[in-house]
């Protein structure tokens, strides 16, 4: 039998890959490689380790790479058909998983767990059925795998089925629900998705509040945690990547620019998101509203330099939200504008260079989450400005169980307490703000993505 096992030691596995492809005018195709924790992370373990990260083709470029056999070394990527992918990634996992656990729904109306939704879960089950088979082909025998985050909570149970010999490991990037409001999902699917979880020898989440979740619904709905293991690994910010980075010629050029959008000797308040439903930008430019309308003194003296990056355009929901993003903001500006005054810069076009200059010229970093999982921006900023930065943070983020003590705390919902911690933010003493802006990037980076890794893979097989 040891013949027919794959040679990978080290899989991990989620739905976006590190690489994406598009075909371009003249039908070849480019590749594109992307960041974030995962990468970097992964790198730390060096191209001999026998590493093999198996992701989901997620666009017609993609799966025109898996069918021409274009591919990068230690990638598989996998050919899900179109449909099964848009009913498992938009159906479930972003519509109807990402809602629970960051509780969005507007309940009078939503969820409804009606035929339409049967139909897409068995799309669920069969996209993370593809991963499941690949991985148990793929894998060494003994091999450790590490699954991401709540588009794959089945396969680590479909996974021990096929091959128990692997060492499985599931990462959560996201919240967990509490009991009451994950027993929204039907009875039987909130069984398959713990069950599936469980699968698992060693789950992680971001902060004990999420893990403490995730252990309440499975007293609640699955007897319990069984054999599996919980750990907390909340990583933190790449210092040594952000410093640098944050220092090459195109952030400079970026900071150029913005300096002219902003004027001069204006302070800013900076946000900047994917503009996911549970970032909270709206309420963000509320509460900026409001302390123009309180704290007069600050007009013609701030910016809030706001970028909401697109995401999951293909839900209408996040369609709308950026329209109303882009609506509130022009209503700001034109209610509040002066000839030499633009009191809102908002860009909506995914620009790295640009976030990072805007880092580096934060004098407040605004991070207002209705929930969130860890919030690496409220990381990457006090790392990054030069003049350290007032941090503003949501007490709903999983990042304010670490950066807490040196930032003011926010009520999400709460816009006229929130404008209250703008003026606050605003005004701090310098020496304060210098004072806590270490602090808070000591905090911040006490676990690098590399650690944060290798941390998971030595406790896997311990
Ligand atoms: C958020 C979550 C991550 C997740 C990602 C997926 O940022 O915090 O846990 O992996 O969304 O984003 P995508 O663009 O692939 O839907």
């Amino acid at each position: 039998m040891a013949s027919s096992f794959g040679a990978a030691q080290v899989l991990v596995a989620s739905n976006r890959g590190p690489v994406s492809y598009a075909v371009a005018d003249d039908g070849s195709l480019r590749s594109r490689r992307g960041g974030g924790g995962l990468v970097s992370g992964l790198s730390a373990i060096g191209p001999e380790s026998g590493a093999l990260w198996v992701c989901s083709a997620l666009s017609d470029g993609d799966r025109e790479a898996v069918r021409r056999g274009v591919g990068e070394d230690g990638v598989r990527m996998l050919d899900i058909p179109a449909d099964v992918h848009a009913d498992a990634y938009n159906g479930i996992a972003n519509s109807v998983l990402w809602f629970v656990h960051h509780m969005l729904y507007q309940t009078p109306l939503e969820p409804v767990f009606d035929a339409e939704f049967r139909r897409q879960w068995a799309s669920y089950e069969t996209y993370n059925r593809a991963f499941a088979e690949a991985l148990a082909e793929e894998a060494a025998e003994g091999a450790a795998v590490l699954v991401q985050d709540y588009h794959l909570t089945l396969v680590p149970g479909m996974l021990r089925e096929l091959r128990p010999d692997l060492r499985i490991g599931h990462f959560s990037h996201t919240p967990w629900a509490p009991p009451e409001y994950f027993a929204m999902l039907p009875d039987d699917i909130a069984r398959q998705v713990l069950r599936g979880m469980l699968g698992a020898d060693r789950l992680g989440f971001l902060t004990r509040r999420w893990a403490d979740a995730f252990t309440a619904c499975c007293e609640r709905f699955a007897g319990g945690l069984g054999d599996t293991r919980i750990g907390v690994h909340g990583l933190g910010a790449d210092a040594d990547f952000l410093r640098a980075r944050s220092h090459e010629a195109d952030v400079d050029e970026r900071m150029a620019a913005l300096r002219e959008e902003i004027g001069e000797g204006r302070r800013t308040i900076v946000r900047v998101d994917r503009t996911e439903l549970s970032k909270n930008i709206v309420r963000g430019l509320l509460a900026y509203r409001q302390l123009l309308d309180d704290r007069p003194e600050w007009r013609e003296r701030v910016v809030h330099v706001a970028f909401a990056y697109p995401s999951r355009q293909d839900l209408a929901v996040y369609r709308d939200y950026t329209a109303e993003v882009q609506r509130l903001a022009e209503e700001i500006n034109e209610r509040y504008g002066t000839p030499g005054w633009r009191p809102v810069v908002l860009h909506v076009k995914d620009d790295f260079a640009r976030s990072l200059a805007a880092y580096r010229l934060a004098d407040v970093a605004l991070v207002n989450p209705i929930r969130d999982g860890m919030n690496l921006v409220a990381k990457e900023v006090p790392v990054v400005s030069d003049a350290g930065c007032a941090l503003v943070l949501s007490r709903e983020a999983g990042a304010h169980e670490e950066l807490g003590e040196d930032a003011i705390t926010v009520n999400p919902y709460d816009v006229v307490q929130t404008a209250e911690a703008l003026h606050e933010a605003l005004s701090m003493r310098p020496e304060d703000r210098t004072e806590r802006g270490k602090r808070l990037a000591a905090a911040a980076t006490a676990l690098p993505p590399a650690r944060w890794f290798l941390d998971q893979l030595e406790a896997l097989r311990g």
